[in-house]
């Protein structure tokens, strides 16, 4: 089983996709992170984000192994991780070299102790348009930018890190028209994609919801 899970940040998808994760006993991959792993290896050897065949470069070397040991450092998740991954993701050479990387993964998904796991659920921005258009079920999880950037605004406090909501909101709305507008892979639903909107939708509601679609694809 194959269950992809797309939206612009902080709409949700994470949480979303994990806990479905969990109860279903399927191996994750959150897709963000091949990008993360780039611009973080850029980030960390002073490379400049703005050189394309640089970056090209970085995404050709990257290890499924040397991706989960960059998570671990602090700025794989930081504010700044998710920017320079937005930037060298709008590459459309850099997407295609870390397509496969992605794609491989529903082949043999395994648990991150390396145990087989019987499905997937991929969380992205074109899991279901272009890592697995072939999806068993596709989710695409939105939210008003305000909302989101509260979300955020709050995950950086609760995790002791500083942030201004209004910096925070920029930055929500800044990597949106990036993701949307790129040339290669824009972020969009799948069109037999569901459309989930949390803006007045909570985690438990969205939850129910998608276990009810995929209960019912399973009987
Ligand atoms: O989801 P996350 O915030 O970790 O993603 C980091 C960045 O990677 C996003 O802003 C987006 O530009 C890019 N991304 C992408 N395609 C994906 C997943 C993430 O372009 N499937």
């Amino acid at each position: 089983m194959i269950i992809t899970i797309d939206g612009p940040a902080a709409a949700g998808k994470g949480t979303l996709a994990s806990n479905l994760a969990k109860k279903y006993q399927y191996a994750y991959f959150d897709t963000g992170m091949v990008y993360r792993a780039v611009g973080l290896l850029m980030h960390l050897q002073n490379q400049d984000l703005n050189d394309e065949q640089v970056a090209l470069k970085f995404a050709k070397a990257l290890t499924y192994g040397q991706m989960m040991e960059l998570s671990k450092h602090p700025d794989f998740r930081s504010s700044l991780g998710g920017k320079n991954a937005s930037i060298i993701s709008a590459y459309p050479e850099v997407r295609k070299a870390l397509l496969k990387m992605q794609q491989d993964f529903s082949l043999n998904p395994v648990f991150s102790d390396g145990t087989p796991a019987k499905g997937v659920i991929y969380d992205g921005r074109d899991t279901g348009t272009v890592v697995c258009p072939n999806a068993d079920i596709k989710f695409f999880v939105t939210a008003s930018p305000e909302v989101r950037a509260k979300r955020r605004y709050k995950e950086f406090l609760d995790k002791g890190m500083s942030a201004d909501y209004e910096d925070v909101l920029a930055d929500v709305k800044a990597r949106d028209e990036r993701d949307a507008n790129r040339s290669t892979s824009p972020m969009k639903p799948a069109e037999d994609a569901m459309i989930f909107d949390t803006s007045d939708l909570s985690i438990d509601e969205v939850f129910k919801k998608a276990v009810e679609v995929i209960d019912e694809k399973q009987k």
